[in-house]
């Protein structure tokens, strides 16, 4: 029996009704069945996200149900929109990557509904703002990323370097001669530099870290400027070409997050361009190359460039098609409450959006380089997704598929620029 009953038997006076409001919390429906687009199979993120949505169901006596979502980035959006064109009511949760407000928009529920300004405070501001469109709140955060240099602090000191690269020019050079001289020493397969270089989300934002680094702007400008035309970015561009069949195999064009971090975690690897996931992965017991590895900030595009760590993240969304968006809701604030992203963060390395889980001693204790994130968050580059809102997939399209093509000597660098140029102008125009 709920609170509605008890009152309608009794026909409280309203002071007495107006009492219980306030001392007995809204109960939320039970027996219903939500289902959630969440976390992929990329590393450990979907198998725990899928656990931890059980919990929930089992908390509040409702159904969970996981919905299978492929592990590129660029295809679960297409997945996405797929059901928002048809209106689905067969998803009322999805994790909406940190690029897609803009098109998420028209399909969400405002959750500002569900949560007080205090509670919004909690989490990074910049986040939050990203997130709001046109004052609608599309998403709440729930954990955020930055690209990262990984490297291997045992090869490093066995061919005399202390510290990680500062440039690109210093990585090239330190990861040749660390494959050349692993090679030698039988492992054939060795590799001095993998990433993510297929023609997806993965490489645009390997692409925007690139050009950043080497002074060579964000693509478009906060205001709508297009400045990817520019001697700096193509130079960055044709030196990422410079890596393929020297330092980096020549299928890293098809490499997404997985497929970088299988080559580095197996140990064939010296650097690793990658997201925090693959820190705990990498120093669970059973890998090959636990405690042999640190991370630190992206190198530089010589010494006037600049440390440029893409800014990354996933966040929780209410469809506007769900039958349940009440209930919908109350997942998405278990899934982003304190508690469940310091387990997140503990368990499995990924970055929460509340600043205070920062300073927790357990989450700093088991990541090391929590304490350096702060900074690196701050600094993080954006990709131009609230500049151009929904028409954001055309322009990380244009990016990923002719740096992509660069890389596969397709075409160069100053032809890639005036292809992705033209694509900018034509949205903002
Ligand atoms: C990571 C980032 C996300 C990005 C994706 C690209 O999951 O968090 O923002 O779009 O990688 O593959």
């Amino acid at each position: 029996m709920n609170a509605s009953h008890l009152i309608g038997r009794c026909f409280a006076p309203k002071f007495l009704l107006a009492a219980l409001a306030v001392v007995l919390p809204v109960t939320l429906q039970a027996g219903v069945t939500i289902r959630i687009l969440g976390d992929s199979d990329v590393g450990a993120g979907g198998k725990w996200m899928r656990a931890v949505c059980q919990e929930w169901a089992k908390k509040t006596g409702n159904t969970l149900e996981y919905v299978n979502r492929p592990k590129d980035a660029s295809d679960t959006l297409r997945q996405c929109q797929q059901n928002w064109a048809a209106h689905s009511p067969d998803v009322d949760v999805y994790m909406i990557d940190v690029i897609w407000p803009g098109i998420a928009a028209p399909h969400a529920v405002d959750l500002k509904k569900y949560y007080t300004d205090a509670d919004l405070k909690q989490f990074f501001p910049r986040i939050v703002e990203n997130n709001t469109v046109k004052g609608k709140l599309v998403s709440i955060p729930y954990f955020t990323d930055a690209g990262l240099l990984y490297y291997r602090t045992d090869l490093l000191k066995k061919y005399g370097y202390s510290d990680p690269p500062k440039t690109w020019e210093e990585l090239a050079e330190m990861a040749k001669k660390i494959q050349d001289g692993e090679r030698k020493d039988g492992k054939n397969d060795f590799q001095g530099f993998v990433f993510e270089g297929t023609a997806s989300e993965s490489i645009t934002c390997n692409a925007v870290e690139w050009i950043y680094s080497f002074n060579g702007g964000s693509v478009i400008d906060p205001d709508g400027k297009v400045t990817i035309n520019n001697p700096n970015a193509v130079k960055a561009l044709d030196n990422a070409k410079s890596w393929i069949g020297t330092i980096s195999p020549k299928d890293v064009t098809t490499y997404g997050e997985d497929d970088a971090r299988n080559v580095w975690q197996q140990g064939n690897a010296a650097f690793m361009r990658n997201w925090p996931y693959a820190y705990s992965l990498g120093q669970a017991s059973d890998s090959p190359i636990a405690n042999k590895f640190d991370v630190s900030v992206l190198p530089k595009g010589g010494d006037s460039g600049k440390n440029a760590a893409a800014l990354g993240g996933w966040n929780l969304m209410v469809a506007s098609y769900s039958k349940n968006p009440d209930v919908a809701a109350d997942l998405v604030k278990f899934l982003a409450s304190p508690e469940i992203q310091k387990r997140h963060a503990v368990d499995i390395s990924l970055l929460p959006t509340r600043p205070e889980l920062y300073k927790d001693s357990e989450v700093i204790g088991k990541n090391p380089f929590f304490a350096k994130m702060l900074d690196v968050l701050n600094n993080a580059v954006s990709r131009p997704s609230t500049v151009t809102g929904s028409d954001y997939g055309q322009i990380s399209a244009a990016i990923y598929q002719n740096a992509n093509k660069v890389l596969n000597g397709g075409e160069s660098g100053q032809d890639a620029v005036v292809n992705i140029e033209r694509v900018g102008k034509q949205i903002l125009q």
